[in-house]
């Protein structure tokens, strides 16, 4: 298939301060899959954006199937056949799956939503998507892997031939992600041209045909995928050289083998789907857990934060009960947790920067319930200096910044409260790998500072990276306890988590 399916040219945008976008060429070929790659707060999600009609351009020409357009709106979009799966969810919790997929454009039977169509509609797309969901099903019941999904079936439903993805599989399973890979596969054979926003490598390459990076709001590489080396990607996205990003080095500072446990978990048992867990954790020690979805990773961190309670087994804090009955109980402890979805569970939105910062460490700050103006500000600076949170102010709200400039407030928040045990689910989901390699170094240090530290990541790349032993997990159990030195690569754990 031949033809370009769209073309931007010369884009400009601003938001009132520094430019976002200076003069963007885009070019989408018809049938292909486009990878669009960038750090946090490159401007990959306004750009496409600006395509969907959410914002206008300040300068620069759009043209959709060879025609010039000018979008006031998404519905101007939608109509030209540009649909788009936004990064944060668009979706209205208390509805169906099915009235989320058909908003705006319910099939009717006499004026009415008809009720049967729209169900049997979103079940034949869903189906089409290799994807097991109940249309009738209410959004906020499900878990957020299915919202996303929701969020591509509302897409097709509207039979757009381009299809902006933004960060999709951020919150996918393994198995989830790879339906996403056939679906996209089968939309490309169709000819549906994609738009694909990713921080993750592996994917890219997965199902990329080309890929544009961003910089500072500038295209700097626009280029064939077979044309360019992962590193040669890495060091466009970030501008300059990084030869050992996620290189493993062996940290002095980890404990010795017979130091006591900090942290001991005996037969833990509960109906979450942890089964018989049993580990221990030493201070100063950093532990990944390993394992595929419904392997008990994140059941397994709901327990030691008090969210779930065990049915039986123990868990023992410095070898005393820990009794932690609540992620209060839990926090007083000092046990923190980072949870996966912490756009939901992390932030309040609507607050400034500087706030949601400061949140976790009120206590230590306040004098008479006032934050100290001083001592906040120095103490915000340095976690936005440290992980380079890119923003106009911190007094600005959290919801102006990119996706991934979110997350990193969030990781930063916990970071900077720093306490005895801290629990890590996915911690560099959505955070470029100029960062996702700060971050590692961040928990590194704050393990040879004494720290226990947890970490879950579904990329072994970056679970291999950070720890010092890794727990494999199957089933709810402990299937291995690995330590670091004895894991030679991606591929023997790969092997290890699934068994064989
Ligand atoms: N509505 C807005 N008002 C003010 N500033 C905005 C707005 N939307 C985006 N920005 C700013 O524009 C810049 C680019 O943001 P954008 O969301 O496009 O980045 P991105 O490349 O998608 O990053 P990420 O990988 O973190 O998702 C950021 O500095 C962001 O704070
Ligand atoms: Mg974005």
């Amino acid at each position: 298939m031949t033809g370009t399916a769209v073309e931007m040219r010369g884009i400009h945008k601003g938001f009132g301060g520094p430019p976002v976008l200076r003069g963007v060429d885009f070019t989408l070929h018809t049938g292909e899959v486009h990878a669009l790659a960038g750090g946090n707060g490159a401007g990959k999600s306004t750009l496409m954006k600006i395509l969907q009609g959410v914002h206008r351009p300040d300068a620069g020409v759009i043209k959709v199937g060879g025609r010039e357009v000018t979008f006031s709106s998404t519905k101007d979009a939608e109509a030209a056949g540009v649909g788009m799966v936004f990064q944060e969810f668009s979706l209205v919790p208390t509805l169906s799956v099915a009235r989320n997929i058909f908003l705006n454009h319910e099939p009717r039977r006499f004026g009415l939503i008809d009720d049967k169509a729209m169900v049997r509609e979103a079940g034949e797309i869903l189906a089409g998507m290799g994807v097991d969901l109940d249309p009738k099903a209410e959004v906020q019941k499900l878990p957020t892997g299915y919202w996303q999904l929701t969020e591509i079936a509302k897409a097709l439903a509207l039979n757009a031939t381009v299809l902006i993805m933004d960060e999709p599989t951020a919150s996918l399973t393994k198995t989830e992600s790879e339906a996403l890979f056939a679906l996209i596969e089968r939309l490309k054979a169709s000819g549906v041209s994609i738009v694909y926003i990713s921080h993750r490598m592996q994917e890219i390459y997965r199902i990329g045909d080309r890929i544009t990076i961003l910089r500072d709001g500038g295209v700097v590489t626009s280029e064939a995928l077979t044309d360019l080396t992962p590193e040669q990607i890495v060091e466009a996205i970030v501008g300059r050289r990084m030869e050992n990003a996620l290189e493993w080095q062996e940290r002095d500072a980890a404990p010795e083998a017979d130091a006591a446990p900090l942290l001991q978990v005996r037969n833990l048992t509960a109906t979450n789907g942890v089964t018989d867990m049993s580990f221990s954790l030493r201070a100063g020690e950093i532990l990944g857990l390993a394992g595929l979805m419904g392997s008990g990773r994140t059941e397994l961190m709901r327990l030691l934060f008090g969210i779930d309670r065990p049915d039986s087994g123990e868990i023992l804090l410095r070898g005393a009960p820990a009794g932690i009955d609540s992620p209060r109980a839990a926090i007083n402890k000092g046990i923190a947790l980072v949870p996966e979805d912490r756009r939901l569970q992390g932030l309040v939105l609507d607050h400034s920067v500087r706030e949601n910062l400061l949140l976790p460490l009120l206590g230590g700050l306040t004098s008479r319930g006032v934050v100290s103006d001083k001592r906040g500000d120095g103490l915000a600076a340095g976690l936005i200096e440290r992980l380079d949170i890119k923003l106009t102010s911190p007094k600005r709200p959290v919801r102006l910044l990119s996706g991934g400039n979110q997350q990193k407030v969030v990781i930063a928040k916990w970071l900077g409260r720093e306490p005895d045990v801290l629990l890590l689910d996915e911690p560099t989901a959505g955070v470029d790998i100029g960062t996702k390699t700060e971050i590692i170094a961040r928990i590194r240090e704050l393990a040879d500072a004494g720290m226990a530290v947890i970490v879950i990541s579904s990329e072994l790349a970056e679970l291999l990276a950070v720890s010092d032993r890794v727990l494999v997990l199957r089933s709810g159990t402990v299937t291995a306890d690995l330590d670091r030195r004895d894991i030679a690569d991606e591929e023997s754990l790969q092997l290890a988590i699934q068994g064989v």
